[in-house]
């Protein structure tokens, strides 16, 4: 009998990280020496007093069901965070906790999109949001933004794609992959555009917000124009932050309308998050973020060490990430050449098998919607960064610029 699958899932496709990821453990398995750059995932741990917390939700019988929108006292948690760290008021209702900012993110979709909708992404893009659009019925308008405009939505690209039928604007910064980040100037300008279009809804992505380069402090479209609330999500979460990954919690702040129904959503999907990982959650807002600097010290001195060694590669072009975990790369100048078994390079597809070859495991810019680039995390041993960066410079410099006769 052959299974039949629904449209809905044959929209969407598993996440191109899993698969890189899969890869890497493939080849290491086969005793081959490979340095891993394709996971957006703290290489630190979860900080002590949090697990501390965890352990004692445990023992102290926080182990039931939770409400569908979270615990209460988490809520109450985010909403002095979104206050005390972003400026922000927000009501408790007006916050919801899920399974990672993830499952905000679908909820939310699945709450507003009706067949046909259009939701406007920025091209490079995490794939989850247009997979995360086209599986709850709504098409993703994809906007190219490539290196000259570092890799950032400009206002006339957005006047330009909005019509009758967009719902959505999505913006994240710090970016996955482009690690860019949005400056005062240019969210006012996005701003004044969204003020012109009252029925466009505003996702804000600001999952990595902690982790900016070069002393940026946090700053939120929701700062700049402070008027255009009540059309905004704000999506945010442990998982970066705090290094929390595995622990599954995020939330999501915006207007109650919103907010409620995506918890009849989560009602009928997952119900309330787990009540340990909250536990830990809460004592992650409430602990404060002394251990931050020193970490975003790591990730800014892997940066520095990683662009620097890929700038000086002929037929490469960095972009300098502002934050976030990623150094994205376009390849387009090695395009055309030859590796020394004779396979010519025809994609960033063909790039990242090479480099692969080569001992260094990235992800290829298809998987976020923009070609020829190559995607490195940099949420990894500096050790492994700096050797990533020799390696590739090496491996570049063996290709011929023609075949062999
Ligand atoms: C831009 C962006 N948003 C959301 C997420 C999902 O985060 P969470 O672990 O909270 O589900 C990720 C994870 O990689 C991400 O890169």
């Amino acid at each position: 009998m052959s299974l039949r699958l629904s449209q809905r899932v044959q929209r969407v496709s598993l996440s191109a990280n899993a698969a890189a990821k899969s890869g890497v453990t493939a080849l290491r398995e086969a005793g081959r020496d490979i340095l891993d750059l394709t996971t957006g995932e703290p290489d630190f741990d979860t900080p002590d007093h949090i697990k501390q917390a965890a352990y004692a939700a445990i023992a102290a019988g926080a182990t039931k069901y939770t409400p569908t929108p979270g615990v209460r006292a988490l809520r109450e948690a985010v909403q002095r965070k979104l206050k005390r760290e972003n400026r922000l008021d927000y009501s408790l209702p007006s916050i919801v906790i899920a399974n990672g900012a993830k499952q905000i993110i679908f909820n939310a979709f699945a709450a507003t999109l009706d067949d046909g909708d259009e939701v406007l992404v920025p091209v490079p893009y995490w794939p989850s949001f247009p997979d995360s659009v086209r599986f709850n019925g709504g098409v993703p308008v994809l906007i190219e933004c490539g290196l000259e405009q570092g890799c950032k939505l400009l206002p006339a690209q957005l006047e330009s794609h909005i019509n009758s039928r967009t719902r959505w604007l999505i913006l994240n910064g710090p970016g996955n992959p482009s690690g860019a980040v949005y400056s005062e100037a240019e969210l006012t300008a996005l701003a004044d555009v969204l003020r012109r279009h009252p029925q466009v809804l505003i996702l804000l992505d600001e999952l990595y917000e902690h982790i900016r380069f070069d002393d940026r402090s946090p700053l939120s479209l929701l700062n700049v124009a402070p008027d255009l609330q009540p059309r905004c999500l704000l999506v945010g979460g442990v998982s970066k932050t705090y290094a929390m990954t595995g622990w599954r919690i995020g939330f999501g702040a915006g207007p109650e309308r919103l907010t409620t129904a995506m918890t009849v959503v989560q009602s009928q999907s997952t119900s309330g998050a787990s009540s340990v990982g909250q536990a830990a959650a809460l004592a992650a807002f409430d602990g404060g973020l002394a251990f931050l600097p020193e970490q975003v010290a790591a990730y800014q001195q892997r940066r520095d060490l990683l662009v620097s060694a890929l700038s000086l590669v002929d037929g490469l072009d960095v972009l300098t990430p502002q934050g976030g975990f990623f150094v994205f790369v376009r390849c387009g100048g090695l395009l055309g050449r030859y590796r020394e078994d004779g396979r010519r390079l025809n994609d960033d597809g063909d790039v990242v098998a090479y480099l692969l070859d080569e001992g260094v495991a990235g992800v290829a810019g298809s998987a976020y919607g923009l070609s020829p680039w190559f995607r490195l995390s940099i949420a990894t041993a500096t050790s492994s960064v700096i050797e990533a960066g020799r390696r590739i410079a090496d491996a570049c410099g063996r290709l011929r610029l023609e075949a062999d006769l």
